[in-house]
């Protein structure tokens, strides 16, 4: 059915201007022969080989984004963001590229690890992290993040050398509330006075206070709000009188999950930081969902289509348990019918998830060509906190995971059995 303020010239125009589409997917997505590829794939060929629901990495995407960020920064230390989505391969695929990785769990460490990302690349963060925890980071030889009063006795003791104290800015990002971090209230880092302290008590106990970390928060869509958390970072070191060796930046470039939303590039966002760093200084940056947010499209089948007071449902085989974005954070997803990309919008329809609940809707109104059952849906732009945030509710094992290039696909992540998840039952 139609919205009623959406016009049939306006569908026509969104419809037919598959670049605007293009623009969300991954760079090798393609749209041929009235299929989207991707990696020089077809779409159905990979849902027919590896089942759906699917997640599909672009890995020629990935590396140009790292590239994005190095030449933005050139001497910087880039670090990804872990918990967008620990994953051992694309950690690897990462570390080809010279990319560390930013841990906040001794869980995330392990997948670290296991990628081979050497200690010297390693950010250890977290807001209360066990005493095992610290010991594994110290193990490692990774720079630990010191975040509350007295953590410096906690690292010590666990045998840290290298760290760098938080401190929160009271910088409130124009971002869903769940995601700032630098506000006065953040349950993250240390106001300027108990930094100082902290600083100190560091420094007493004889770890290597290499520097600064500040994060403004995730999902920013502008650069302004990052430079000032940088100035009040700056300012608060020249009233120490001190020149610290590291800056740690966080990371927080937003990724366009649909068309209305504008997100600045690369370049736009870390220019303005990398200049104010004198260049003296190590940067490190903290990407996570920029370096795999747009490389992401998960592959759905469209099971029942259903009217229902007015609205048409399609409903797909996997929902909030593979992606639970859209009920913590309202986020807006597009989609497009991987196997009739050509064809022209004919309403709006709402994407229900398979799950026991009427807020599991992955898209509210989605644009689409009238949708059938066994039509493949491909939602772009889900390669960062999506299965990161997954469970699986309602017994609903986790979907495969696949990285493609040049028209190969390797599977990156097994999909769950319903066996795996009886493995832990008594
Ligand atoms: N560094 C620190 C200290 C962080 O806390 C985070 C993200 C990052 C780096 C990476 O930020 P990114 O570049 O990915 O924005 N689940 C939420 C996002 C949570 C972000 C948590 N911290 C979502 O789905 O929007």
């Amino acid at each position: 059915m139609f919205l009623p303020e959406l016009g049939k010239k306006q569908l026509l125009h969104w419809g037919l201007d598959t670049s605007k589409v293009l623009e969300l997917l991954p760079e090798s997505a393609r749209i041929e022969d009235g299929e989207l590829s991707l990696g020089g794939l077809r779409a159905s060929d990979l849902a027919d080989r590896h089942g759906t629901p699917l997640l599909v990495y672009c890995e020629r995407t990935i590396r140009a984004q790292v590239r994005a960020y190095r030449e933005a920064a050139p001497g910087a230390l880039v670090v990804y963001g872990t918990k967008a989505f620990a994953n051992v391969a694309l950690l690897r695929l990462l570390a080809d590229e010279g990319v560390g990785a930013d841990v906040s769990t001794h869980g995330e460490l392990a997948f670290a690890r296991a990628a081979g990302i050497p200690g010297e690349r390693i950010v250890f963060h977290g807001n209360n992290k066990s005493d095992e925890e610290m010991r594994a980071a110290a193990d490692a030889g990774s720079l630990v993040v010191l975040d509350s009063p007295g953590e410096a006795e906690t690292a010590a003791a666990a045998g840290v050398r290298r760290v760098l104290v938080r401190l929160t800015p009271g910088v409130e990002a124009v971002t869903h509330r769940s995601i700032q971090t630098a506000h006065e209230e953040s349950k993250f880092g240390l106001a300027p006075d108990a930094a100082e302290v902290e600083i100190e008590r560091a420094r007493e106990l004889g770890l290597d206070v290499e520097g600064v970390h500040v994060h403004v928060g995730s999902q920013l869509g502008r650069s302004d709000e990052s430079v000032v958390a940088l100035e009040r970072v700056l300012g608060f070191l020249e009233r120490l009188h001190w020149k610290p060796r590291v800056l740690d930046l966080g990371g927080g470039l937003a990724v366009r999950h649909n068309r209305d939303e504008e997100v600045p590039s690369v370049a736009e966002f870390v220019r303005p930081l990398a200049e104010r760093v004198p260049d003296d200084v190590q940067l490190i940056l903290e990407p996570g969902r920029s370096l795999v947010g747009r490389a992401g499209v998960t592959l759905y089948r469209i099971g029942s289509v259903k009217e229902s007071g007015g609205v048409t449902y399609a409903a797909i085989d996997g929902g909030m348990s593979d992606n639970p974005r859209p009920q913590l954070y309202g986020a807006r997803y597009e989609a497009l019918l991987a196997n009739r990309a050509e064809e022209l919008p004919s309403g709006v329809y709402r994407i229900a998830g398979k799950h026991c609940e009427s807020g599991d809707v992955l898209i509210e109104a989605a644009q689409l060509p009238e949708p059938r059952p066994g039509d493949l849906l491909a939602v772009p732009a889900t390669g960062a906190y999506t299965l990161a945030l997954g469970s699986t509710y309602n017994g609903v094992p986790r979907p495969a995971v696949v990285l493609v290039a040049e028209g190969r696909a390797r599977l990156i992540r097994a999909r769950e059995t319903v066996d795996d998840l009886l493995r832990f039952e008594r």
